[in-house]
């Protein structure tokens, strides 16, 4: 065979190619942690929790618990060997098992050991807790107003000079906007098994984003060492962030429970135990005060990012971190001041949820911008513009990184007009003049969104590669899979590598025993760290064979090329396969581990200044709503997105990654509302009260584009740039449009500053504050 006759149809980078468990995911046989057949004997656990806010546990009576049917026993703090603690933050301030008080209404106490579930969860309700209440603070306010107790050390980020900035503007808005919270809900709730092995190892298979963490938390929690516990993950149900930390305490107990009764463990909570036992994102209050000109360009910004963080510390401070980093979105500030204030509140601990902080810094800063635009009577789109970071001037951050990417005229200009923006506003306008019921609103927001983990040394991966004799491939890497198409895309990349077709490649389940110390698969970094360390790791088997295939066949190495199905060695083409028997028979190795970490990006928190991120991945969203003025409630009527994912690894995987982020976000802004009542008890729990969209909620014309133009300047793997978390923030332009139906009401005159979720209720207050302000 030469050359010309090597196999060219596979599938391998930036072709679309659907996710490898598609079929599976459809067809149910897609196995997730609940599926997996139990090990003779498997006992399950069941949390008990607390009824109370804040309060000391006064006494806790047990006997009915210890009493009731199949149960071996209860697991309290005091059956932990090792410590009491599964915070990710290392502050010591997450018990496993609460001990002496409890800090939130839905806290961990102990956990019930039954031969099933149903009798664990039973025997966990008959424990007689007695509490002495104590005072609780629930949200921003209180906790404000109670003095301001911050669970981390605030960021504060500033350049310029913001007294003279807000000082000299010919205009000022001083403002506040609540940006609510977000439960994960994702399918596939919280669950762990653990496998009790010889001496203290533990097999975990845990449903988590961040299998190292799982593992160190466990050989804490049973004061072993960590090469003691393998946590295996073959894929979640969904995480969006929801899994990066808070999976710690269900792997914990159920390897307590595993190595103490000697049998397999598992673990997993009623979906409203769930709701109300584990962090969510974080909702904001942000007090601003910005400085303007008359055309609508901001001079200074000043701002204080209230963050409603739970009881213990989490990742409240990476979170609260990012929402500051995000204080700009798409705008230049010329001064600006931001500071973080991360709150200690008597409700479950919030957590990482797609975005991290980001959207809600976001959200805030196209708040003033609106706010600017009524003050003005401009269409916000001409504020936006005029704010735009430049491309050669006007481009330094506020933490002093500066934008040498900026995409974003060009993503907003050709969205404007593919989206026809600009005949459509006026026709709104003028429907709006005739309706007197039926209002219409439209909007333009862009995205910009950073990307790498702030914290430095978590932009590290491996990856571990074996070819086996017959040339098929084993691909283990340290990212999880959670429905995002990670694992789909990293076999692209060895595909692509190797020159071979995607059935070649065998996507494994991570495992702590096959990549070591692995970052969370987070902050959307997934594929450009371990597409990247897997590609390393072909590389040098790759080099090997190459080495042998000179050898073998007398050429120099120059003259070996790689092409696809095998490699040309001079004239003559030798089969993948058949290179690798015989690199088998001549003694190479024919496995690597590979290795990534993201150059360029250093920070330095205490000064606010660095280079936090490799690069930044843009969009930008035209949303058209209509709503009803006499009950509040709306219709999303039109969507369109141009979104950047530089050279995409695969399309079909990044439009639904788009497409989802987008509908996620706009549960996030418009119906999903959290409620606490005034005891701290979680109310909305289950999905009859918390509402997330429906596939009836998707727009029925949502037109999804990638900017196909875009290559990351930066040599990420393939040119691509991350997609998993930047597209929730293009659902801004739904609360944008929304905004302005409802100031339609009052002839565009008064901004409406609607506090999100926007739900029909607030739609309507908006409305008649629209109503009353108008003739006041
Ligand atoms: N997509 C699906 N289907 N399910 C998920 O849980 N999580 C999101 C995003 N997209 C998520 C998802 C979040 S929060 C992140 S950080 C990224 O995926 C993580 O994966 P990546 O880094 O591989 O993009
Ligand atoms: N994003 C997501 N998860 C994280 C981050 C981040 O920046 N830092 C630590 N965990
Ligand atoms: Mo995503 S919030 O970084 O897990």
């Amino acid at each position: 065979m030469n050359k010309h006759e090597a196999p060219i149809a596979i599938a391998s980078l930036h072709t679309a190619t659907r996710h490898d468990s598609g079929p599976k995911h459809v067809s149910g046989t897609a196995e997730y942690i609940d599926d997996m057949i139990e090990p003779e004997g498997t006992v399950h656990a069941y949390l008990a929790l607390s009824s109370r806010a804040h309060a000391e546990i006064v006494s806790v009576d047990l006997a009915a618990a210890k009493a009731a049917p199949g149960v071996l026993g209860i697991l309290t703090a005091e059956d932990i060997p090792g410590e009491n603690d599964v915070s990710p933050s290392h502050k010591h301030d997450e018990p496993v098992f609460a001990e002496g008080k409890v800090q939130f209404w839905g806290q961990p106490l102990f956990a019930v050991v039954a031969e099933t579930r149903d009798q664990a969860r039973r025997a966990a309700h008959l424990a007689k807790v007695e509490y002495r209440d104590l005072p609780h603070a629930l949200d921003v306010r209180a906790a404000q107003a109670a003095g301001g107790t911050l669970v981390t050390e605030p960021l504060k980020l500033e350049r310029g000079d913001v007294a003279a900035g807000l000082a000299g503007a010919k205009n000022r808005v001083k403002g506040s906007i609540a940006i609510g919270g977000q439960d994960h809900f994702y399918l596939e709730g919280q669950i762990a098994m653990a496998v009790p092995g010889e001496d203290e190892d533990v097999t975990v298979y845990a449903s988590t984003q961040h299998p190292s963490e799982v593992q160190l938390m466990v050989a804490a929690v049973l004061g072993i060492r960590h090469h003691a516990v393998t946590v295996n993950v073959r894929r979640m149900g969904g995480g969006f962030g929801g899994k990066e930390t808070q999976g710690n305490l269900f792997a914990a107990v159920a390897a307590l429970a595993a190595k103490k009764w000697n049998r397999a463990c598992k673990i997993r909570p009623d979906r409203d135990d769930d709701m109300t036992a584990t962090g969510k994102r974080h909702d904001f209050v942000v007090d601003y005060d910005v400085g303007y000109d008359d055309s609508g360009k901001i001079a200074a910004v000043d701002a204080v990012y209230g963050a409603r963080a739970g009881f213990s510390s989490d990742l409240s401070g990476p979170v609260t971190d990012r929402a500051l980093f995000h204080a700009d979105n798409a705008y230049w500030y010329p001064a600006v001041r931001v500071r973080s204030e991360p709150l200690y509140t008597n409700t479950v601990s919030n957590t990482a949820f797609r975005g991290f902080g980001g959207p809600q810094g976001m959200m805030a800063a196209e708040r003033w911008v609106e706010d600017i635009a009524y003050a003005l009577g401009k269409d916000p789109l001409d504020v936006r513009k005029a704010n735009f970071y430049g491309t050669d001037t006007d481009n330094v951050t506020p933490y002093h990184q500066v934008v040498e990417d900026n995409i974003v005229h060009r993503v907003v200009d050709e969205l404007e007009a593919s989206a026809d923006y600009q005949a459509r506003r006026a026709a709104i306008l003028k429907y709006n003049a005739g309706s007197a019921i039926l209002k219409k609103g439209i909007a333009l927001t862009p995205v910009k969104f950073g990307i790498s983990f702030t914290a430095t040394w978590y932009n590290q991966a491996g990856a571990l590669v074996h070819v086996y004799k017959d040339g098929s491939i084993h691909l283990s890497h340290g990212g999880t899979e959670m429905g995002q198409g990670l694992h789909i895309k990293v076999a692209q990349v060895l595909a692509d590598a190797f020159g071979v077709g995607l059935d070649v490649v065998k996507i494994m389940a991570t495992s702590t025993g096959k990549v070591p110390n692995t970052s969370a698969t987070a902050a959307s970094s997934g594929s450009d760290l371990n597409g990247m360390a897997a590609w390393d790791a072909a590389r040098q088997i790759k080099a090997r064979l190459v080495r042998h295939a000179a050898r073998l066949h007398q050429v120099s190495e120059a003259e070996v090329e790689w092409v696809q199905g095998g490699i040309q060695a001079g004239p003559k083409f030798v089969p993948f396969a058949e290179l690798v028997a015989s690199a088998y028979l001549n003694r190479v190795q024919l496995s690597a581990a590979g290795f990534y970490e993201t150059p360029k990006i250093h920070w330095d928190r205490a000064t606010g200044r660095g280079h936090p991120f490799y690069y930044f991945a843009y969009g930008a969203s035209v949303s058209e709503v209509t709503i009803d003025t006499l009950t509040g409630e709306y219709v999303v009527d039109r969507v369109d997105i141009l979104h950047d994912v530089g050279r995409s690894l695969n399309p079909a995987v990044d439009i639904g990654q788009i497409e989802g982020g987008f509908i996620q976000g706009m549960g996030w802004l418009t119906s999903e509302e959290l409620v606490w009542d005034d005891k701290g008890q979680l109310r909305t729990k289950a999905p009859s009260t918390y509402k997330i969209p429906l596939a009836s909620d998707v727009p029925p014309v949502f037109n999804v584009r990638i900017a196909e133009w875009s290559v990351n300047k930066e040599p990420t793997i393939g040119r691509s740039k991350a997609v998993g978390e930047p597209p929730l923030m293009l659902a801004m332009s739904v609360v944008e449009a929304l905004s302005m139906a409802v100031a339609s009401v009052a002839d565009y005159a008064i901004a409406p500053r609607l506090d999100t979720p926007v739900t029909p209720e607030r739609v309507l207050m908006g409305v008649e504050r629209m109503k009353r302000e108008a003739r006041g």
